[in-house]
C-alpha cells in the first residue's frame, strides 16, 4: 500500500510515522512549503484536554486518549530519532481573578470531578507554593496533574528525523495542485504539473484542507483558518506550571522562553503579528505575572489553526471517494491530537477499520452535524 500524505505538519508527520511502522508501502508527505513550519511551529505545544474542556464527550474523550497515548509517544520518537520533545507532566494550572471566574471555575471542578477527572482545588497558599510568582488577585484556583506540554517544534523536529531514518519521504515546496480521482477513487495527486500515484490519499493540510477538497468537489465539512498570535519573553526561568487565566495562557519551557497564548482571529489566511494582538497578549500576562508590566517581548509570531464544524477534527475516510482520506480541522488541539490521529489514520487506511473513538470524527459524521 503506497500512500501519499498531503501537509508535512506534525498530523501528517505522526501519521507517517505510523504508517511506517504499521508496514505501509511507499509514504510521500507534501509539503506546500517548509515542514511542520505552519500551525505546528506557531503553537504552544500545550496538552490541556482536562483544562480546556467543558463537558464529558466524545471529544473529551479523543483528547483525553490521545494525551495518555503521549508518554508512550515521547518515549520511543527518542528512541527512535534521539530528539526529547520535552514532554512535560508537571500540571496545568487555571486561575480565576473575579467572583464570576471563580464560579464558573468552581462549578466545572465540581462536574469535571463528578465525571472521574483529575482535578484538584488550590488555596491561596497553594497557588502562592506552587507557582511564587503568579499574581496576588488570583482569586480561586485549580490544578490539572495529567495535563501539561511538549516542545511542538522538537516534535516537528522528531518526526522529521524519524522520516529521514525510514525512508518516509518529504518533499518540500511541493503544493498539491489537486486531486487525482478517477471512478470514484482517488488515485493520486497532481504536484507542479506532475502526477504522483498512489493507493492511498491522505488530506493532512490543516487550515488548507479545504482548498483541494472543494476543488475535487468531494463531500468533506469546510474548514477555515483561525488565527492565533502569540508573544515569547526570554530569560524567564521562574515558572513550571502551565497557566489559565486572564484571557490567556503561559507556557514556560525548559529553554526558560515564556510563551504568552494566545488570540483567536478570523483574519482569512492573513498571519501578520498586530499591536492589538500583542497588547492583549501582554495584558493577559502581566495581570498572571505583574513583574513583567512594561517589559517588551522577545519574540511574537502567528499561525493558523484549521478550523471545521464545533471545533472538532475531520478524521477518516472520506464518504463517495475510495482511497482518500482526511485528518484535519483540529483547532485548538492539534499537538494534542497528533498521536491518536496517527492511529487512526493507520486504521483506515491499512485496515479499512474505525476503532470506537474514532467514529465521532468521521468525515460523514460531521456532514451530518453540520448539517442538522
Ligand atoms: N491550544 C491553544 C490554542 O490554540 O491557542
Amino acid at each position: 500500500m503506497n500512500v501519499l500524505i498531503i501537509g508535512g505538519g506534525v498530523i501528517g508527520l505522526a501519521a507517517a510515522r505510523k504508517l511506517r511502522l504499521a508496514g505501509a508501502g511507499r509514504i510521500t508527505v507534501l509539503e506546500k512549503g517548509r515542514a511542520g513550519r505552519e500551525a505546528s511551529w506557531a503553537a504552544a505545544g500545550m496538552l490541556a484536554p482536562d483544562a480546556e474542556t467543558e463537558t464529558v464527550d466524545a471529544m473529551y474523550r479523543l483528547c483525553r486518549r490521545s494525551n495518555e497515548l503521549y508518554s508512550d509517544f515521547a518515549e520511543r520518537l527518542a528512541d527512535e530519532t534521539g530528539i526529547d520533545i520535552e514532554l512535560d507532566r508537571t500540571g496545568t494550572i487555571c486561575a480565576a481573578f473575579s467572583e464570576t471566574e471563580a464560579k464558573h471555575l468552581n462549578n466545572r471542578l465540581a462536574s469535571q470531578l463528578a465525571a472521574g477527572i483529575r482535578t484538584e482545588s488550590l488555596s491561596s497558599a497553594d497557588v502562592a507554593r506552587l507557582e511564587p510568582r503568579l499574581s496576588r488577585d488570583v482569586s480561586a484556583a485549580v490544578l490539572f496533574p495529567d495535563n501539561g506540554q511538549v516542545e511542538n517544534r522538537k516534535l516537528v523536529s522528531a518526526l522529521l528525523e524519524f522520516a529521514r531514518r525510514n525512508s518516509v519521504e518529504v518533499l518540500e515546496d511541493s503544493p498539491a495542485d489537486e486531486l487525482l480521482i478517477r471512478n470514484g477513487r482517488a488515485v493520486g495527486v497532481s504536484v507542479k504539473g506532475e502526477s504522483l500515484e498512489a493507493d492511498a490519499v491522505v488530506v493532512a493540510a490543516g487550515a488548507w484542507a479545504s482548498k483541494l477538497l472543494v476543488k475535487a468537489d468531494v463531500r468533506c465539512p469546510q474548514v477555515t483558518p483561525v488565527k492565533g498570535q502569540i508573544i515569547a519573553y526570554e530569560h524567564f526561568s521562574a515558572m513550571r506550571h502551565v497557566v489559565y487565566g486572564a484571557g490567556g495562557y503561559l507556557v514556560p519551557r525548559r529553554d526558560c522562553r515564556l510563551l504568552v497564548g494566545a488570540t483567536v482571529e478570523d483574519a482569512g489566511f492573513n498571519t501578520d503579528v498586530t499591536a492589538d494582538g500583542v497588547l492583549s497578549l501582554r495584558r493577559s500576562a502581566e495581570r498572571l505575572l505583574p513583574e513583567l508590566a512594561g517589559r517588551e517581548p522577545d519574540d511574537k509570531w502567528a499561525g493558523l489553526r484549521p478550523y471545521a464544524g464545533g471545533g472538532q477534527p475531520v478524521i477518516g475516510a472520506v464518504p463517495g471517494v475510495s482511497g482518500l482520506f482526511v485528518a484535519t480541522g483540529h483547532f485548538r488541539n492539534g499537538i494534542l491530537l497528533a498521536p491518536v490521529t496517527a492511529d487512526l489514520i493507520t486504521e483506515a487506511v491499512l485496515n479499512d477499520s474505525v476503532p470506537e473513538i474514532g467514529r465521532p470524527f468521521l468525515p460523514a459524521s460531521g456532514m451530518e452535524a453540520a448539517a442538522s
